[in-house]
Order: C-alpha cells, then structure tokens, then sequence
C-alpha cells in the first residue's frame, strides 16, 4: 500500500492548508488542484522558469534544467521551480510573501536586509573658478565632495582637468568609505560589486549592482588548485614544502578570479573597471592561499594563520584586475578550519524565533556551529574525501552517470542516475542513500559490516549486476563502508562535542541548517540512519544551498552585515576537536551505525 504524504502550505505568514497527497507528485500540480495560483508563463510546461517557491522538507534534488535555471537566474537557497519539484515526503511550501522573493530585490530591502553598500555612487558640483583663477582643480574638487577624500588615480584627474572648464560643472563619483577613487563630468558610472566564494573544490563568483542589489550574472568553476591537492591539508604541504609552491597556488587562484570577474563582466556588456569592490569568502586555508600568504601554521595544532579579522586592502595588491582604486574585502574568519564561508552562511540566518540549531557545511572538511540563545560554537572536522566519492572503488562527483539517490521499494534497491545514461558511479548523496538502503535492508549489521548474503566483509554489493556485459560495474565494498563510517564519525563527534560542551541534548536542536551543495542533496533520513547526525526530527533538517555565497552577496551589499560577521566572528568560541579529552571516545562511538 502506498502511503500519503503531508504537504503543508504557507500564504505569507499563515499556514493555508495541510494537503494528503502521493510521494512524486509534481509541487505544481498539486497546488494547482488546490486552487494554489503559482506564476508561470509557460503554465508548468517547465520551460519558462518562473514558478519559484520557497520549499523545505522531503523533494526531488532540482534536476539539469532546473539547476540552470537556478544559476542563470541566481536564486536564493529554499526556492524551487514548483513545476520541476515533486513532493517525496513531509514537506512546506511557502506562498506570496514579499519577504520571500528568490532575488535580491530591488525596492532596497535583500532578504530583510538595507541595501547600504560600502562602495556608493555619490553626485557634486564644481564651483566656478573665481575671478583671478589661482583654485587648482584638486582645491575646485575638494570643495565639491567635502566629505571625500581624493583618492583618485593619476589618470583620472587627467580626465577631469580636460572634462572640467571654467565654469560650474556637475560631476559623479564613486567613494569606498570615504575615498572618492572616481569621478566624471561625462557620464555616470556603473557601481558593481563581485562576491566570490572560494571553496577547496570550486569558485563561485556573483556580480551585483551596488545601487539596487540585482544579482546580473553568476558563474562557477572548479579551484585550479585540485591539481595541487583534493584538501586543505595537501595544499598546505604542496605550499610549504615546495618551492615556489605558496606563489603557484596564488597565481592559479588569483588567475581564476580575474578570469571569472572578465567572464561575468563581458557576458553582462560592461567594463572590470565598473566593479569597485570584491567581497571574498572562504575556509582560512583558500583566503591566505588568495592572497598569498604563508599557511604554515596550518600545517599542525592550533592551526593559527596569518590573519583572522575582517581586512580590506586596494585590489592590485591581490592582483585583482578591476578599477585600479577598487578594494578586496576578505569577511573574518572564526578560528582553526572554520573561516568566512562559514560567517558569511550564518549571516543569511534568521535568529528570529530561533533557540537553538545547528549549521553544518560537509564536505571534506566538515564546518559546524552550534547557537544557543545567543551563544556560538563552532568546530572543524577532517571527514575526508568519502562524502565527494574520493577512496571509494566507484565513486564520483555529481555528474552525469552518478547514481545520486538510492532508495527501497518492495525490498529492492531502486536508484536515479544524473543525466540520461547508464550508471557509472556513486556521488556522496547516492552513497549515503545506499549504506542506509542496505541497513534498512539488513545487509549491514550495526558495524558496518557486509552481510554473509553479500559475502561478508570480502564481498562487495554490486547495484547493476544485470546490466548488459559491456555496462560498467557500480558497487560498493567493505573498504568503501569503512570510509564512510570515518567521514561520518568524524561528523557525529564535533555535532555530539559541540552539543555536550554547550550542556545541550539532542532534543533542544530545533533545527539542523545544511549548508553547501552537497547538503542540498542529501536525504534527511539517510543521514540519520547512518547516524551522521544525532536523532533530530527529519523535518528539522534543512538544506540551505550555497548559503556562503548568499552572505558573501549580502556583505557586498551592507555596511551593516559586514560589521554583523565581525560581531558574529569574534563572538563564536571555537573548539579545537582533536584537543578535546574525549575526542577519542567519541569518535570511536560515533563509528558504528544506529541500531
Ligand atoms: S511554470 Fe514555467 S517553469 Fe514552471
């Protein structure tokens, strides 16, 4: 028998109804049957890609079209394509709220925020030269912008002293802070702004008008630096123990970002020159490696770097190629491995009505944060390169051919490929999908190891056994199970340390944000059948997508949210895990699976 499903529906604040419906049924048509009016001009043909609504609990992953949608438009972490979702178990859709537009909007308010940039265009006018016309350009324009420093570029006061006659003269500027670094009497300038979130995996680099917080273009790449090293701590080791090898992975880097900033520019038909500020994010190890600073001391305990605080500093120092008075500003960092990506997740939170959660970003460096009523914690955990489908025999990174969901129907492993074609390995939501199939199954006993049905721990389980000959072999096998159990454990034990240190159980956590794109995949029950995660209730668990990204875009936008990361930086505590008394003895709990 097939059992119905809860969808619970939201017109702006108020809960409008509570809907029994079949897991897989399109978001839109149930809506629809329900006299729920979603915008979209293609009426749920797909192909318009309007419909967002803002959806949390059990849905389909987006799938290839959708996630282009998702980019091209830029959308907020939550929203999905009502005619491209469906609904697999409880889940929340929320309707109609201003509050909950999929974009940065326009009216002056992002996400409830003010948009006040530190990088504003601002307006003046020239006061005619007196009679005897002894005032020097730089007196007439210093009375123009009183509030200003001059700090224009030797080429731009050549601009100005041919632009600017006798006369009075209006002139435009642009000022960070309150450096005055452009100024016209011919035009007026463009004011963009570029986040960019620099993760050990891959980049993403957003540009944004400064002056009405749209979000033009968006544009991902991997890290150059993988060939250097999957992680954090073999790019430490290629930096430190080679030679010149600090300077290669600033130059691949660096090289990428300004190669990213002319991609996003170009496609958009404007200048690098017209973007004055880069706000960057990203674990400490990327955010020294981008500027080109020694990460010796993360190469051992206490993990101590160069810098930790908030910083600005003039473009060109970090070899970023934008308008040659333009600034970097790198959001701070909390301690250890936990760094601005992190701060800059936690600012698109909304505290409000909120006790205590959790925020964890998984990937081969596990980032966690705990808050309790106005207190934060925060730890890092080495899960390794399990979770990305590293050391495991068939693993791979969400592409087409990775089986990315795994589940049991009628008591047999059923699966979706990415893309249209066969199977050709597991990315890391598949994989957790599985090893909780197989523990549903009975094939796993609470150690994780294999069954004597699938051979015991020499045996593997192999997912398309029946596949024609020529067809690869996806499996999985008794190392592969171990490798997760380590990624998980290592997981489980900051979560449980954090939760123990704070005096908290697991029944005070009211909500588990998942931040990242792998969180946005994966399975809330999956992960607590592995245990990965303490027995919250599924329903509190929420992927939040590229949340990193979203801060950073806020930052670029707010004078204000760029102090919050610092009051939120300095006021997280951090914990050093592998310091922890009883780090071991968690650790080695944490490995097996829940009964
Ligand atoms: S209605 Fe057009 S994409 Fe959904």
């Amino acid at each position: 028998m097939v059992r119905g499903t809860k969808l619970e529906v939201y017109v702006g604040s108020h809960q409008a109804e509570e809907i029994w419906t079949l897991p897989g049924q399109l978001l839109w048509d149930i809506l629809e049957s329900r006299g729920h009016h979603v915008k979209g001009e293609c009426g749920g043909r797909g192909t318009c890609g309007h419909c967002w609504v803002r959806v949390e609990g059990e849905v389909s992953p987006p799938g290839p079209e959708e996630s282009r949608f998702m980019l091209e438009q830029g959308v907020s972490p939550g929203f999905r394509l009502a005619c491209h979702c469906r609904v697999l178990g409880p889940a929340q859709v929320y309707l109609s709220s201003m509050e909950l537009s999929p974009f940065l909007k326009a009216e002056g308010r992002a996400l409830g925020f003010e948009i006040a940039p530190e990088v504003k265009r601002i307006s003046g006018a020239v006061p005619p030269r007196t009679e005897e016309g002894t005032e020097t350009l730089w007196e007439r324009l210093a009375q123009a912008f009183p509030e200003s420093h001059l700090c224009l570029t030797f080429d731009n006061w050549n601009r100005l002293s041919t632009e600017v006659s006798r006369g009075e003269v209006s002139l435009n500027g642009v000022a960070i802070g309150p450096c005055l670094v452009e100024v016209t009497a011919s035009s007026t300038p463009r004011v963009l702004g570029v986040a960019v979130d620099i993760g050990t995996t891959s980049l993403y680099a957003a540009l944004v008008d400064l002056e009405d917080g749209r979000r033009l273009s968006v544009v991902t790449r991997g890290n150059p630096q993988k060939t250097y090293g999957a992680d954090v701590i073999s790019r430490v080791s290629r930096a430190t123990e080679n030679r010149g090898g600090l300077t290669r992975l600033n130059e691949v880097l660096v090289a990428a970002v300004n190669s990213m900033i002319d991609e996003l520019t170009s496609f958009h038909g404007v200048s690098p020159a017209d973007v004055y500020q880069v706000v960057a994010v990203g674990n400490p190890v990327m955010l020294h490696l981008f500027a080109g600073l020694d990460v010796r001391g993360f190469g051992g305990a206490p993990f101590v770097g160069v810098f930790r605080h908030s910083w600005s500093e003039t473009a060109s120092t970090f070899g970023i190629r934008i308008h040659p008075r333009g600034q970097v500003r790198i959001l701070p960092q909390v301690g250890g491995f936990v760094g601005a990506d992190v701060v800059a997740g936690l600012l698109t939170l909304d505290l409000h009505g909120r006790e205590t959660f959790l925020y964890l970003d998984i990937g081969t460096n596990g980032e966690m944060v705990l808050y309790h009523k106005g207190e934060w914690w925060a730890c890092s955990a080495a899960a390794g390169p399990a979770f990305e489908g590293g050391n495991i025999s068939s693993g791979m990174r969400a592409e087409p051919g990775a089986v990315d969901r795994v589940w049991v129907q009628e008591d047999k492993i059923q699966f979706n490929v990415l893309g249209e074609g066969p199977p050709l390995g597991f990315c890391g939501s598949g994989l957790i999908d599985l090893v909780a199939a197989m523990l549903e199954l009975g094939w796993l006993n609470q150690n994780g190891t294999l069954s004597p049905i699938q051979g015991g721990p020499q045996g593997s389980f192999v997912l398309n056994e029946s596949a024609a000959p020529e067809l690869r072999r996806v499996g999985i096998n008794q190392n592969d199970i171990r490798q997760l159990q380590l990624a998980k454990a290592a997981i489980r034990t900051g979560v449980d340390i954090m939760l123990e240190r704070a005096g908290l159980s697991v029944s005070d956590l009211d909500r588990v944000y998942l931040a990242g794109t792998f969180g946005q995949y994966l399975r809330p029950a999956s992960i607590l059948r592995l245990g990965l995660l303490p027995p919250v209730r599924p329903e509190s668990i929420i992927g939040i997508g590229n949340a990193a990204a979203e801060g950073a875009i806020m930052a670029l936008l707010s004078r204000e949210k760029q102090k919050e990361a610092d009051r939120l930086a300095r006021s997280i505590r951090y914990l050093e895990l592998a310091s922890q008394p009883d780090f071991q003895e968690v650790f080695l709990r944490s490995l097996d699976f829940p009964s």
